[in-house]
């Protein structure tokens, strides 16, 4: 049954700033402790001993998978990862009775999957923490990554100009959550029929949160800390020869670069296309922070781990 002390993690909405922020430290916390160790070795408190945590996959992942995996063992977990088209869930059994089950036997679950009300639906299911690894609306772990990749390299994001540019799509409405979450100023470039769901949009307005919305990718990277992007063809789209039209003139490319800060960073959740949404002279060039950006999936995910099973 579904209980109001069970710790999900389903969107940056749904904790309080502090509780955000102390994840963050935690993370990067972690990550400092980690720096001498070999990559296999548990971390010296191993506070996830005896806990097993389920990866349930509806669409593919790399880096999500591996860090979840990688990085409940370093707690001192187990992991059990299963792929929804080997799951009686791909032949039609329910989100709910398969949390139901599966809560039966483990501590925690991540779940990538389609539709965000899925998500909705199995947390409201399960008895045990539930972590959002991406849906068609959100996905709010690659923005805890996101925001300790910036302050890593930048220092405090609080106050900062953020830059995204291209689709309005999950990652898009998880940056426009951590804007007000984290307090940093968010400029979203994106064509038209291709804009954030207007409801995120206006609920960062009634936050009274610093997010504004063009077509204009030139004026919103002026002057900006980070510029950030991602594929043009997400996960479950259709319409890729529409959107390759409407989002081309969208790349992040050395010029629109240029006009951002002169240290700007540029970040990319990934996977990435190369002479698509970023020229291969950005993504490999000496402001590009993506492969740090990956390796942060791994430090957010304990942290984040950790404090699901902490209630
Ligand atoms: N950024 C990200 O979530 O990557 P994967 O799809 O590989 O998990
Ligand atoms: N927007 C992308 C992110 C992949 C991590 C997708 O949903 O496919």
């Amino acid at each position: 049954m579904a209980n109001g002390q069970i710790r999900h993690f389903l969107d940056l909405t749904a904790l309080d700033k502090s509780t955000l922020r102390l994840l963050i430290d935690s993370a990067l916390e972690r990550k400092k402790g980690k720096r001498d160790q070999a990559r296999g070795a548990l971390d010296t408190d191993a506070p996830l001993g005896g806990h097993i945590l389920a990866l349930v996959f509806e669409k593919s992942s790399t880096r999500t998978r591996a860090s979840f995996d990688v990085g409940m063992r370093q707690l001192g977990g187990e992991v059990l990862a299963l792929n929804s088209n080997d799951m009686q869930l791909g032949r039609g059994e329910t989100v709910e009775d398969t949390a139901q089950v599966l809560a039966r036997f483990v501590d925690v679950i991540m779940l990538r999957t389609t539709a965000h009300q899925k998500l909705l639906d199995f947390a409201n299911a399960s008895s045990v923490p539930v972590i959002n690894g991406l849906t068609d609306f959100s996905h709010p772990c690659q923005l805890m990554a996101d925001i300790m990749t910036f302050e890593e390299h930048r220092g405090p994001i609080k106050d900062r100009v953020m830059t995204w540019v291209g689709d309005g799509n999950n990652v898009a409405h998880s940056f426009i959550h951590a804007a007000v979450q984290f307090d940093f100023e968010l400029r979203l470039a994106c064509p038209d029929g291709y804009h954030p769901d207007p409801h995120v949009m206006a609920w960062a307005k009634a936050q009274n949160g610093r997010v504004h919305l063009t077509t204009d990718a030139k004026a919103a990277a002026e002057n900006s800390a980070c510029i950030v992007t991602d594929t043009w063809v997400s996960m479950g789209d259709k319409d890729a020869e529409a959107r390759h039209k409407a989002l081309g003139p969208y790349q992040v490319n050395k010029e629109l670069m240029a006009l951002a800060d002169k240290d700007a960073i540029f970040m990319h959740c990934l996977p990435a296309h190369r002479g698509e949404e970023v020229t291969a002279e950005v993504m490999d060039g000496p402001q590009s922070v993506v492969f740090d950006e990956a390796e942060n999936r791994l430090h957010a995910q304990k942290a984040i781990l950790v404090w699901c099973l902490s209630a």
